[in-house]
């Protein structure tokens, strides 16, 4: 960033501050911790609403959805959140309601679907600013919900299956078994349906209660990670696995992967615990032929215009497990820690 953008973001940010004072907006704060939020309509600078800095795009949003457990917990500070207190939420759609000078691809009442900054949030309140670089138009075939269910979840399972295991999604390549565990969660929900288009042999792993909903999508296989082949993730046809998404919550030791992939087989781990850091350079260090990567993401407003279009076109859908007003976040974000969600959380007004 160069001086004249630093300047330029800091007036932004005084401006925010002086219009925020006179026009307090809803929304859900987290204010420490563990477990201190307060939903309330509060004061807040650092450009939350009507942004007008050049790289900037500010809309008011009607739905978004609810993010991740490390938030909360503080786990990831201090790259997120980078301060308290902090308006929790990334993955948004809704309404452009003033664009910044820099902005050509939108203008005022465009539809769209946004991800917000990992540091900054800002999603559960009004309005937001969003870097336009991430948002995409959003047509009417895609409802608002099913929009601002995509952005992190269906992004990492794309990024996962696109640039990991080199899936094409047009049906055209070799055919690949795949496990993907936790397939009922957010990402696995998205990484099945994707993983289909390329006519892969899904085998997936889920809790009970989600056996028929994973099915539901085309899934060739299923266990129930409770039991002691789910445990063990053996495929019930004796496949071995080309690629694993492992998109469960919980960490699998690389044991237990090992003895089912195939001579080339490859885990793609989005759960990023220092095990798998270790893995990963173990098997490079041995050049291995059977390897672990950590998902590392690479967020691109094409590849989340790439999943809007695929919805659009009946090919991908967004599971919705509940809605709530925005006067009622807090339960929403209480029923998204507790886990008991089965699909999207959505938050609109
Ligand atoms: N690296 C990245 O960029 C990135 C991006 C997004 C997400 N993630 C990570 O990816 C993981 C999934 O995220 P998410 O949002 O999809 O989480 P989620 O919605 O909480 O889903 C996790 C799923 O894992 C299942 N599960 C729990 N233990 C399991 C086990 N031992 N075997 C198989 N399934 C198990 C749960 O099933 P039940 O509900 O039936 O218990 C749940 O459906 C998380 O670890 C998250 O931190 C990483």
């Amino acid at each position: 960033m160069c001086f004249w953008e630093v300047v330029g973001q800091w007036c932004l940010e005084l401006a925010g501050t002086a219009l925020n004072s006179f026009c307090p907006v809803e929304t859900l704060l987290l204010t420490k911790f563990g477990g201190k939020r307060r939903s309330r309509r509060w004061r807040t600078g650092g450009g939350l609403i009507y942004a007008s800095w050049g790289r900037f795009l500010g809309f008011c949003r009607r739905f978004r959805t609810l993010g991740v457990k490390v938030f909360e917990k503080g786990q990831a500070r201090p790259i997120f959140p980078r301060k308290l207190p902090h308006i929790l939420v990334t993955d948004v759609a809704g309404e452009v309601v003033e664009v910044g000078e820099g902005v050509k691809n939108f203008k005022v009442g465009d539809k769209v679907v946004a991800m917000l900054s990992y540091g900054n949030g800002g999603g559960l309140g009004e309005f937001a600013a969003a870097n336009a670089e991430m948002v995409v138009a959003r047509p009417s075939e895609v409802s608002a919900a099913e929009g601002a269910g995509l952005p992190v979840a269906a992004l990492s399972a794309h990024w996962a299956l696109t640039k990991d295991a080199e899936i094409k999604l047009d049906g055209t390549g070799k055919q690949k078994n795949i496990l993907i565990t936790g397939a009922s969660g957010n990402v696995g929900l998205y990484a099945i349906q994707l993983a289909k288009l390329e006519n892969a042999h899904v085998i997936a792993t889920c809790g009970a209660r989600n056996i028929e909903l994973v099915r539901s999508l085309g899934v060739n296989e299923v266990l129930d990670y409770k039991t002691p082949e789910g445990e063990a993730v053996k495929s019930p046809s004796g496949r071995k696995y080309d690629f694993v998404i492992h998109s469960a919550s919980q960490a699998i030791p690389w044991s237990v992967f090992e003895p089912n992939l195939s001579t080339n087989g490859k885990v793609i781990d989005l759960t990023l615990g220092p095990s798998s850091l270790f893995t990963f350079v173990l098997k490079k260090l041995t050049f291995s032929k059977k390897t672990l990567v950590p998902l590392i993401i690479s967020l691109k407003g094409e590849n989340l215009d790439c999943l809007v279009k695929l919805v659009k076109e009946g090919k991908l859908k967004t599971v919705i497990d509940s809605s709530f007003p925005l006067s009622k976040a807090e339960d929403a974000w209480a029923k998204r820690l507790d886990g008991n969600n089965t699909g999207k959380i959505i938050v609109e007004h």
